[in-house]
């Protein structure tokens, strides 16, 4: 399975892909904006902080078809096409797009789910990855549930694109997309560091040092 951080945070994107094992990361317009610098200066730098095998997820910003696809080209040739995926918003004309961008060879993530039944078209339509925005889905019922359904009906129909679950409030929500066997997920930095900390942990932690200091004098095992 893929874990991506949800961010624009270059700090954090270095910081976290050092501790642990990130398989790349997604932004969004809004995300980008949070960087407070423009694609032409933030991808480069996103480049520089990454491994050429993790994944760049980066989202068109036109709303028509014709810029979707533009934007949709430009963007695939970032870092020389190597592990980009472009995100395509499933509007209306954003199906036609993803069939589109499918088409020319590009991989596509279709995003701002909310439904199912949107990610249904959007798989049959080609899209490589399905982006369901869970903690807004859970404004309107059990975003957790459909997605897990979602899972459920493509491997049932053995339809190739993976779900990547999106837009996560807390840990609870991506521990039970987990193990629903979500072949993607994406979160942000602030819900994975609550997801590999845990105060009893640093107590155990504290306890062994304390422990064996008392009993030896020093703060590692000296061999
Ligand atoms: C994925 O990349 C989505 O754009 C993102 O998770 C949406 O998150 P939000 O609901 O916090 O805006």
């Amino acid at each position: 399975m893929e874990f991506f951080l949800d961010t624009s945070d270059l700090r954090e994107i270095a910081e976290l892909s050092e501790l642990l094992p990130i398989d790349g990361v997604t932004t969004n317009p809004t995300i980008l904006t949070k960087s407070g610098m423009l694609p032409e200066e933030f991808f480069p730098r996103l480049i520089d902080v990454l491994t050429p095998d993790q994944k760049i997820i980066a989202q068109v910003v036109a709303t028509d078809f014709d810029g979707i696809m533009s934007e949709a080209r430009t963007l695939s040739r970032l870092r020389g096409g190597e592990n980009i995926v472009v995100k395509i918003p499933v509007s209306h004309v954003g199906y036609k797009a993803i069939r589109a961008a499918g088409a020319e060879g590009i991989t596509v993530l279709a995003t701002g789910i909310y439904s199912p039944d949107q990610a249904f078209w959007a798989a049959k339509a080609g899209a490589d990855y399905l982006a369901p925005y869970v903690n807004r889905m859970c404004n309107y019922g059990d975003g957790v549930g459909q997605v897990a359904e979602l899972i459920q009906t493509l491997r049932q129909y053995d339809m190739p694109a993976k779900v990547c679950a999106a837009s996560f409030k807390n840990v609870d929500q991506v521990h039970r997309l987990l193990a629903a066997g979500t072949p993607a997920i994406t979160v942000g930095p602030d819900v994975v560091r609550s997801m590999i900390g845990h105060p009893g942990t640093a107590i155990a932690v504290d306890e062994f040092s304390s422990n064996w200091k008392a009993a030896y004098g020093c703060g590692d095992l000296g061999l």
